[in-house]
């Protein structure tokens, strides 16, 4: 089966910034010119969905600077980056305990979510104030509630329905999940979603990573064989 969905950890920005004496922050705005490329290499290669995690549940505990600088790189990148985004064929989804934002950002998150490309290549998911361990208790709170007002039956309840509470819906399952920055850990990403995703891990710092690294990975992708239980025979049968 072809690659679906590619989902990354951007990190190392802050490696990459220390490592020429400048401010953290200097890396991560230097890390947003590795997601415009990511992005244009998946519309090119035909990827159809891409989810990157820009800011955890757990990035909250940083410096209040640093925080209040991603916060500032987000907006401006969401007010800059959105017309040619939508011209590449990119739809624009954010997951994440949203609520937490400032309420100018979430209406930007929410503007922005409503727009549309007149040709679909990309569904693009960012992941804000997103964690793993949320996902799953939130698409549990919702399945509960959903049994109290009697919306559904506990029996009706199996896989595919507990999917689809989830933040990323019916999108197909994660194929393939990129780490950059050298770290071997998923960092309460996504938990469910990459149950059965080829992991590749590089220590290439985020904002290092680009077009050619995307493809020199899809590539290494190509030639794993995905079992999904069965046994090679089965599947070269
Ligand atoms: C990833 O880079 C960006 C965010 C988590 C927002 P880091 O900022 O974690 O960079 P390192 O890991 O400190 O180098
Ligand atoms: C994971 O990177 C989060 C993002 C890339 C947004 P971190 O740098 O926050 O992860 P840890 O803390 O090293 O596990
Ligand atoms: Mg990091």
């Amino acid at each position: 089966m072809s690659l679906q969905h590619i989902a990354i950890i951007m990190d190392g920005n802050g490696r990459w910034a220390t490592r020429r004496k400048r401010p953290r922050t200097f890396g991560h705005q230097a890390g947003t010119k590795s997601v415009k490329a990511v992005i244009k290499a998946c519309v090119k290669q035909g990827v159809p969905n891409l989810t990157l995690f820009a800011f955890s549940s757990e990035n909250w505990l940083r410096p209040e600077k640093e925080v209040n600088r991603l916060m500032e790189l987000f907006m401006r990148s969401l007010n800059k980056e959105t017309p040619e985004l939508l011209s590449q064929g990119v739809k624009q989804n954010f997951i994440g305990d949203l609520s937490r934002f400032s309420s100018k950002l979430q209406n930007k998150m929410h503007e922005v979510s409503q727009l549309n490309p007149a040709e679909l290549k990309l569904q693009l998911n960012i992941a804000v104030n997103y964690g793993g361990k949320w996902d799953i208790v939130n698409a549990a709170k919702k399945l509960a509630n959903d049994i109290k007002h009697e919306v559904l039956n506990s029996e009706s309840i199996d896989e595919s329905l507990f999917n689809g509470y989830l933040s990323l819906g019916q999108l197909p399952a994660v194929d393939l999940l990129i780490r950059t920055g050298g770290e071997h850990r998923i960092s309460n990403f996504l938990l469910w979603q990459i149950a059965y995703a080829e992991l590749f891990f590089t220590d290439v710092l985020w904002p290092d990573f680009g077009a050619q690294q995307l493809s020199d990975i899809i590539d290494e992708f190509n030639q794993r064989e995905r079992r999904f239980g069965k046994t090679s025979e089965q599947i070269n049968a």
